[in-house]
């Protein structure tokens, strides 16, 4: 019996050095040390033997028994560990290669530059005034005293949303805005709805996206923003006006920056002013982006018109105000020396990755 025993011995342990895997190994298991093994087996034929022989062959098939098993713990060991080595290769992060990088969005150099000049307003006591983009004739034109067939409305070449002329009873011309200034009857009407006996002072800033009907060049474009601003009070005087965009141009361009103030026309202002800036390329020596002037036109502005205030609720014998427009495009042409306003919308991200 023992002979018998020895050779299953000799051959489970041959087996379990082909072992390869897991499945393998429990396989084996089964086969050497399960209930039917023919080492298990023995035990129960141990009766069979003479007494005086059981203890000794209880003992060898003891030994085998405990051999068997712990060299099956050492297997699976060894396949666990061979199980980790493969994963930890195959699976393996090379954390010294440099990571992918992410594309990280950045604002638009005009949203940068809106931003900047209406935080400086802010720091002023403005409040943003959001206003429509599509607008009737009467807001674009009317209120702001540009009565239809006015001179004036040839400065802003106009998209028409329906078509212009409407007779009466039927649906009034809509346009795409040319300008931000209705946001200005918009605000005046909306703080005198507050209280209209006697209407709040207005400090607001209304910036936004507006449309003029040209033929798109290296200098004008059909969409492009502006930066609109309006206050109104009593006595309001054009010494307000002066002092406040004054202050914006130094902050907005530098402490020590001059600035001049050209008269102009505008229908919704009277009197009207252009603000130049010295040219912050130059010095105000004279270079090609100020065609050698030493100045930069950077804003039109004036007192409110009276006809204007009354439009927006606003009694002219009591309230004065002054407004003003700019363009943020402009702006940022001017300080970045960017030579082609079609740059803005052409979306190439070799210019926007710039800012
Ligand atoms: N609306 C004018 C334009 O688009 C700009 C402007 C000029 C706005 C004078 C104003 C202003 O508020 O007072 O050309």
């Amino acid at each position: 019996m023992l002979e018998d025993l020895e050779r299953a011995y000799q051959n489970a342990l041959a087996e379990l050095d082909e072992v390869a895997d897991q499945d393998a190994l429990e396989a084996w298991r089964v086969r050497h040390l399960g209930r039917k093994a023919p080492l298990m087996r023995a035990y129960g034929r141990l009766r069979d033997l003479p007494p005086e022989e059981r203890p000794q062959v209880g003992r060898r098939i003891n030994a085998m028994r405990d051999h068997l098993q712990n060299a099956y713990e050492a297997k699976a060991h060894a396949l666990r560990e061979a199980a980790l080595r493969r994963s930890l290769e195959e699976e393996r992060i090379d954390v010294t290669l440099p990571g992918r990088p992410k594309p990280i969005g950045r604002l638009h150099p005009t949203t940068r530059t809106i931003r900047h000049i209406v935080r400086i307003f802010q720091d002023m006591g403005f409040q943003v005034f959001r206003s429509r983009e599509v607008e009737t004739d009467e807001y674009n034109f009317q209120l702001l005293n540009i009565p239809p067939h006015h001179p004036a409305r040839d400065m802003q070449d106009t998209f028409y949303v329906r078509t212009p002329g409407a007779q009466e009873g039927e649906t009034p011309p809509v346009v795409l805005r040319t300008h931000t200034s209705p946001g200005q009857i918009h605000a005046m009407r909306f703080y005198a709805s507050l209280n209209p006996e006697n209407p709040p002072p207005i400090r607001v800033v209304l910036p936004g996206m507006v449309f003029r009907y040209e033929q798109i060049t290296a200098r004008s474009e059909i969409q492009f923003t502006q930066v609109e601003g309006l206050v109104v009070g009593r006595n309001i005087s054009f010494a307000d006006l002066k002092g406040t965009l004054n202050e914006w141009a130094r902050r907005m361009f530098g402490q020590h920056v001059r600035t001049r103030f050209r008269a102009s026309y505008f229908p919704f202002t009277e009197p009207s002013a252009e603000m130049d800036v010295e040219c912050f390329l130059c010095g105000g020596k004279g270079c090609p982006v100020c065609k050698y002037t030493g100045w930069l036109e950077v804003l039109g502005s004036g007192m409110v018109h009276p006809v204007v205030l009354k439009n927006g609720g606003y009694d002219p014998e009591k309230f004065t105000g002054f407004a003003f427009g700019m363009g943020p495009e402009r702006i940022t042409m001017l300080r970045h020396g960017i030579k082609d306003i079609r740059f803005f919308w052409s979306n190439d991200v070799r210019l926007l990755e710039q800012f």
